[in-house]
């Protein structure tokens, strides 16, 4: 039971994720308008509770799921796949920091918009992030199949 309500937690985390990524990249274009500024910000706070969720129920799975951490452990696909999750948190901390920037330049002045090569710039990481994030799921049913298991 603990396996199964730890396995639908993470894929809903993980859809999730993907989720507010993409809804950025909507929301994140040349032309952006002020309050698609303030509801992008908004699904990156979603992001960051998600993904630190994601990284707790992992690991949970990892140590109370049902095939025992050393089968994990000992892969180097289900480390990578970790990695790679990282590498995402890493390139996030850049998207973070602007939302920030620009919510706070909105509460000084309702009609900020960000400039359009600031915009292009957050968007390329946004789809750097989607990219590396759609790795993921190939890592995990590799990995969940003893691919990599050493
Ligand atoms: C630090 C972060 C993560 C950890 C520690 C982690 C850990 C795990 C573990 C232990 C399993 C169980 C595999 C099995 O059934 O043997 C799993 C499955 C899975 N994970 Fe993650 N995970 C993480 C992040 C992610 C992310 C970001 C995604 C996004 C797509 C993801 C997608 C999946 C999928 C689709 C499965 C099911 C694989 C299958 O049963 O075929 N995981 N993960």
């Amino acid at each position: 039971m603990v396996d199964l309500l730890l396995a639908v937690v993470h894929h809903l985390l993980a859809f999730g994720i993907a989720a507010a990524i993409t809804a950025q990249l909507v929301l994140v274009r040349p032309g952006m308008q002020p309050p698609a500024v303030q509801l992008a910000a908004k699904y990156d706070i979603a992001l960051g509770i998600m993904s630190a969720s994601l990284v707790v129920i992992g690991f949970s799975r990892v140590f109370f799921g049902a095939k025992g951490s050393a089968f994990y452990i000992h892969n180097h696909v289900f480390w990578t796949k970790v990695v790679l999750f990282a590498i995402i948190g890493l390139l996030s901390i850049k998207p973070t920091r602007a939302f920030l920037r620009w919510r706070k330049a909105q509460a000084a002045d309702a009609a900020f918009a960000p400039g359009e090569e600031e915009i292009r710039s957050i968007r390329k990481t946004l789809m750097t992030e989607i990219h590396i994030f759609a790795l993921l799921p190939i890592a995990a049913a590799a990995m969940a199949r003893g691919y990599g298991y050493a």
